[in-house]
């Protein structure tokens, strides 16, 4: 086996299970560019600061290119018994330009190293969902422009409650993607800060200037405390719990496109390409798609639990158990970057049965609050007009036929107070026009919520 880069004090070899047992590399190469960037970023700092000559960090940059082609080109060996990506890649380095490669490492530690990659790796993972989001707030309002018309039942314990539009039914996941987008653009900012020149623990005897390579870097900010620096994941916590939100916000949407897609609705035509078929019932065509992403919310849940466990009792600074960090939130980052963009080409392809969706309209009393609410316009006070309306609704429960197909005389029976012009007011369509509180359904507010997403998406 290769030396250690840490070798000096130890006299025996590594047993190979630990060896197996705490490489990172296996997973962590994944960070490779950040891990590049970022030591050039440090090389090129020290040589500011008259720490390096000029001349030793231009070899150490153009060695760190001649890495990073290595390995884009599947040229470069990863080897786990040099741990992990840092060792790997530094080792390498010296063998391509020989001992100056061992000055890299100066006022530096792996601890502010790693936490510098994660963080531009997240930030980079936190763009790719910045762009999904848009994308998918995008095909919402899309979507909602065009079923301005269309009408479906709106639920309260998925049981027949108001009429809505399907638009304001799609806008209200329009409004969630937009708050999740917002929390992404806050994780972000928190997240591009960068922690080098933390070294170990305690900050560094050379005169380093974290502020020069946080701007080498394209990041905000530097830190404060050293030894914050190198122990802070809330970084990452905080991007898997959005994450975690915005799939709670898909998986809500999943659960009623598969409700919406059995036939006992029959709502919506699912696309072709987005659903599948049974190995043996013929007919079949079912909502895997949404039963994933449903199912998957839970795995990015799981994310979450991982690393809020392992980070909840650490002393500080630096612990190995940190290392454990990186799986979720590469795992985190797929799901959530997969279902996001998904569910934009999913919604996009989506066919609405507005036929349906009218008939459903007719099962359920939708309109009892409009007659109640008529009522109330004719002096009766609300708890009166709905009682009435109750026993109206249980009568014509009993006749099979909606308050709409109850004759004016039926009508009256419940209340003298009801005339011709009641049947306006029973009208689904009047039922959603009349709704014209602010935010409600009616089509001023649906026609307002579409401008604003617009013109924030411009
Ligand atoms: N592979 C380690 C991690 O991912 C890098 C830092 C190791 N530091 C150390 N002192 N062992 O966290």
């Amino acid at each position: 086996a290769e030396a250690k880069l840490w070798g000096g004090r130890f006299a025996q070899k590594t047993a190979a299970s630990v060896e197996d047992y705490t490489q990172s590399v296996s997973f962590d190469k994944t960070l490779y560019r950040e891990d590049i960037e970022g030591s050039k970023a440090h090389a090129l700092m020290l040589a500011e600061q008259g720490v390096l000559t000029a001349q030793e960090a231009q070899t150490l940059v153009k060695g760190l290119d001649t890495v990073l082609k290595e390995i884009e080109s599947g040229k470069f060996e990863w080897k786990k018994e040099m741990e992990d990506l840092h060792m790997n890649i530094e080792s390498r380095l010296t063998e391509i330009v020989g001992a100056v490669g061992g000055k890299l490492h100066t006022g530096r530690s792996r601890n502010d190293q790693v936490a510098l990659d994660f963080r531009l790796y997240v930030v980079r993972s936190l763009e790719e969902w910045k762009t999904a989001l848009e994308k998918l707030i995008f095909v919402f309002t899309e979507k909602a422009e065009a079923n301005r018309e269309v009408l479906l039942p709106g639920y309260t314990h998925l049981q027949p409650a108001q009429p809505v539009s399907l638009a304001h039914h799609m806008l209200a996941y329009a409004w969630m993607f937009k708050r999740d987008h917002s929390r992404v653009c806050d994780c972000i900012k928190r997240a591009n800060v960068c922690p080098l020149g933390a070294a170990a623990l305690a900050g560094t005897t050379y005169p380093l200037k974290p502020a020069s390579s946080a701007e080498k870097l394209g990041m905000d900010d530097t830190f404060r405390n050293s030894l914050d620096a190198v122990s802070d994941r809330d970084f990452v916590l905080e991007a898997i719990f959005t994450g975690s939100l915005v799939m709670t916000h898909l998986s809500r949407i999943c659960e009623e496109l598969i409700i919406w897609a059995n036939p006992c609705f029959g709502f919506i035509k699912l696309p072709d390409a987005f659903s599948t078929g049974s190995s043996i019932m013929p007919q079949k065509k079912n909502p895997d798609v949404c039963e994933l992403m449903r199912g998957k919310t839970g795995r990015v849940f799981g994310d979450l639990m991982s690393l809020l466990t392992t980070v909840k009792g650490l002393p500080l600074a630096y612990n190995r158990d940190m290392q454990e960090d990186k799986e979720p939130f590469f795992d985190a980052h797929k799901t959530v970057y997969a279902s996001v963009s998904i569910m934009g080409d999913m919604m996009e392809a989506m066919g609405f049965n507005a036929e349906n969706m009218e008939k459903a309209l007719k099962k359920g009393f939708l309109n009892a609050t409009e007659l109640a609410d008529y009522l109330v316009g004719k002096g009766i006070p609300f708890r009166e007009a709905h009682h009435i309306t109750g026993a109206a609704v249980a009568y014509a429960e009993k006749a099979a036929k909606g308050l709409e197909d109850m004759t004016l005389a039926e009508l009256k029976s419940f209340s003298e107070k009801i005339e011709e012009d009641v049947f306006e007011v029973l009208s689904y369509e009047a039922a959603v026009r009349r709704r014209v509180s602010p935010g409600g359904t009616g089509p001023e507010s649906v026609k307002s919520q579409i401008s604003e997403l617009k013109s924030w998406l411009k």
